[in-house]
């Protein structure tokens, strides 16, 4: 993880903060929440390497209560659409940072990925704009001056966003949502995992396979409340807890054919729910399906130990142990792209986190 460079106060008045953050990908899913943003069941991702967003915060001491949102620009282009969805955003945080209101501000941002193609675009959009607000802070007020406090405020805030987003400030594996077993868990604030991994396990590989980049039919937000009057959704909150137990002691052993069983058992898991929920939809495609039996069949013919597992979308992420990255990425070419329009993927990896990088400016 990066330290946040600036002394507090340097920059009270005037500034501009950027930071780049990841997407990440659940294996335990989160699908479902109470008011306020709080997950119905924990979840565990792998933050990514190279999807994603970068956000610049530009800061100026407005009249005490008179500061706003001036301007949202998302790869190089005003969007009216995104800022008015920025700007409740900025009001729904109000509490949690209460000098925004005596600062105009001005945001840029941009994606290294499509948004909205089935990769998490809201969990490294919330995560880099609640991490430029917390820098923020502590260039306005000194606070939070520790890193743990730091990270964890951004974590908060970012979920406020997009439950998802919580994860993301963190590197490797993480993990949102109160598990007992799990000393410093919460539902408001995700916490790394990385203490104790097995080496097998800690640098993955994620090809993201993109079977269809049309805007998804269903919102995650509207999944999350169908969830609400689901007939399993008791038993699944029940399934996502045990599996997550589970997983955390898979990823100290590496075991590497659990890790299989529960990363797939959640991906069809989470679709089956979406099958059964309202009237029932499907965000698969033929080319999902045809990528699974392959990654399957690819699987039990070469022992190579690679799973799939779908987000809330067609697209599928392959994840595997780096060390097998030569035989993934010729399957991959040899029989997957077929699926793809266009031949196209993203070769993505576990990352390092986010990055401050004031230096740089979001184009
Ligand atoms: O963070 P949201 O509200 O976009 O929900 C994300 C839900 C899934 O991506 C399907 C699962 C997850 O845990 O990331």
């Amino acid at each position: 993880m990066e330290k946040n460079k600036k002394q507090p106060g340097s920059d009270r008045d005037a500034g501009t903060i950027c930071w780049r953050s990841p997407s990440n990908i659940a294996l335990v899913k989160y699908w479902g929440k109470r008011k306020g943003q709080i997950p119905a069941n924990p979840s565990i991702s792998i933050t990514l390497n190279s999807s994603v967003t970068r956000t610049c915060l530009k800061y100026a001491r407005s009249l005490p209560g008179r500061g706003a949102l001036k301007r949202f620009s998302f790869g190089g282009a005003e969007n009216a659409g995104f800022a008015q969805r920025v700007g409740k955003y900025l009001d729904s945080v109000g509490d949690l940072y209460p000098f925004l209101g005596d600062y105009d501000l001005e945001i840029t941002s941009s994606n290294s990925f499509p948004h909205s193609s089935g990769i998490a675009s809201s969990a490294s959009a919330m995560s880099a704009l609640a991490l430029c607000l917390t820098s923020m802070e502590r260039n306005v007020s000194g606070s939070p001056s520790e890193d743990e406090s730091f990270y964890r405020k951004a974590s908060y805030a970012a979920r406020m966003g997009s439950g998802s987003a919580s994860r993301s400030v963190y590197p490797g594996y993480v993990l949102w949502g109160r598990l007992p077993a799990v000393t410093w868990s919460a539902d408001e604030f995700a916490v790394p995992l990385n203490d104790n991994i097995h080496d097998d396990l800690r640098e993955m590989g994620d090809a993201i396979l993109l079977v269809d980049e049309s805007p998804k039919k269903v919102s995650s937000s509207r999944g999350h409340a169908l969830m609400e009057d689901n007939p399993w959704s008791r038993v699944r909150y029940e399934q996502a807890g045990s599996n997550s137990v589970r997983l955390i002691d898979v990823l100290a052993a590496g075991d590497i054919d659990e890790f299989i069983r529960i990363t797939e058992q959640e991906a069809l898991t989470l679709h089956s729910l979406m099958m059964n929920s309202g009237g029932g939809y499907i965000l698969m495609k033929p080319g999902t399906l045809e990528i699974i039996e392959r990654v399957r069949r690819f699987r039990e013919e070469t022992g190579v130990p690679a799973a799939f597992t779908l987000d809330a979308g067609p697209n599928v992420h392959l994840i595997y142990p780096v060390s097998f990255r030569e035989s993934v990425i010729g399957f991959i070419k040899e029989e997957l792209l077929q699926f793809c329009p266009g031949g196209k993927w993203i070769d993505d990896a576990s990352g390092k986190g986010p990055l401050q990088a004031d230096d740089e400016t979001s184009k």
